[in-house]
């Protein structure tokens, strides 16, 4: 079992498979001027598959794995497959954009997937345009169709945009009348991969609760899963839930039970950290498992009390956010 300094129990990691994404969403990434990490920078699938079983021999029992877009990197089911059968791994997730998800999700259902994030901020195909300056929509509807039918578990993420995708909230929430799914809206992080200076965050936690509750005033709030990001709500007679991720404005540090890889393999013990351990370096120059266990153990001992706090008290301040595609979401 690994274990922090603070006696936070880590079980949890979020694995980044690749930096590109076939979508350029604009609280993730600038729209042009980007360059990618080259094939030999990324960890290849047998370092993955390696670094993985290794984590999960250490005590990391549920993987999410993330991106950029995760079905933009070449033959992710031979990956997927692959982690799927790391023995005492209990969950393999994923979060995907749904553009070119829907002809793998029988084989997803095959290896025991069982939940997938999909991230869609509006039911318009003109916001969908503004917000990922591509098109494809009706691919991320047909992902979601398919998920359900293949009954793995969905939940959709949609970051909140002031004067961007405020007239989504409603027919977002209203999606969890019939289908069985998760809608959560997220305050927007300065995860953007820009120089831009952060944007006061009109839309917190409060200010989109009390914005459903105009609509929906019967919402109640549930219980929440263990470590979950979001606050769970839900609207008597409708299947679904909605959920809050205050992304931004809560601490998710006192419970944290999560690790980062990056696509380039190293180590994030926190989303604020941008040091991290360089496990590729280790795993390619070929270092005893038993090193590597180490330089684990010694990062995890290394975690921030509250890289949340830290965070805050600069972000007025950093001239530069990292895009979240490099961290992993
Ligand atoms: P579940 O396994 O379903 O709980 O997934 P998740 O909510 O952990 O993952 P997902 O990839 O769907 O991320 C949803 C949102 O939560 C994204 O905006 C993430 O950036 C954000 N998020 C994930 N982990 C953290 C965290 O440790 N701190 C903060 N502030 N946000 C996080
Ligand atoms: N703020 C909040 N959430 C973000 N995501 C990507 N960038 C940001 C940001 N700047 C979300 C995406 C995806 C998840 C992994 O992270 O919506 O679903
Ligand atoms: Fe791609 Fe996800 Fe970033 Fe959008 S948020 S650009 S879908 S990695």
């Amino acid at each position: 079992m690994l274990t922090d300094r603070y006696g936070r129990k880590i079980n949890y990691l979020r694995l980044a498979v690749i930096d590109r994404c076939n979508l350029r969403c604009t609280y993730c990434m600038p729209g042009e001027g980007l360059t990618w990490l080259n094939k030999k920078e990324l960890l290849n699938d047998e370092e993955i598959i390696r670094l993985a079983g290794i984590l999960v021999e250490l005590g990391i029992r549920k993987i999410r794995i993330t991106g950029g877009e995760p079905f933009v990197r070449k033959d992710i089911l031979h990956l997927l497959k692959e982690l799927s059968g790391i023995p005492g791994l209990d969950e393999l997730a994923l979060t995907t954009n749904g553009i070119l998800t829907a002809p793998f999700i029988p084989k997803l259902k095959e290896i025991g997937i069982k939940s997938v994030n999909l991230s869609l901020d509006t039911l318009d195909e003109y916001r969908f345009h503004q917000i990922t300056r591509r098109k494809g929509l009706n691919q991320v509807l047909e992902t979601l169709q398919s998920l359900q039918e293949h009954q793995i578990k969905v939940k959709i993420n949609a970051v909140v945009m002031d004067g961007i995708n405020i007239d989504d909230i409603f027919p977002l929430v209203r999606l969890t009348e019939q289908k069985d799914i998760d809608v959560r809206f997220i305050e927007e992080m300065p995860f953007n991969g820009t120089n831009e200076p952060h944007h006061s965050l009109k839309w917190d936690y409060l200010q989109i609760l009390n914005h459903i509750k105009t609509e929906f005033p019967s919402i109640s709030k549930i219980a929440d899963p263990l470590h979950a990001t979001a606050y769970s709500y839900q609207i008597p007679g409708f299947v679904g839930k909605v959920g809050i991720i205050a992304a931004y404005t809560r601490s998710f540090c006192g419970s944290c039970n999560r690790l980062r890889i990056t696509p380039t393999g190293d180590l994030r013990t926190c989303l604020y950290d941008n040091r991290g351990t360089n496990l590729k370096e280790a795993i390619r120059g070929n270092m005893p498992v038993t090193e590597i266990k180490k330089l684990i153990v010694e990062a995890v001992q290394q975690k921030a009390e509250n890289g949340w706090d830290a965070e805050r008290g600069s972000a007025g301040n950093k001239s530069f956010h990292e895009s979240m595609a490099n961290i992993g979401g």
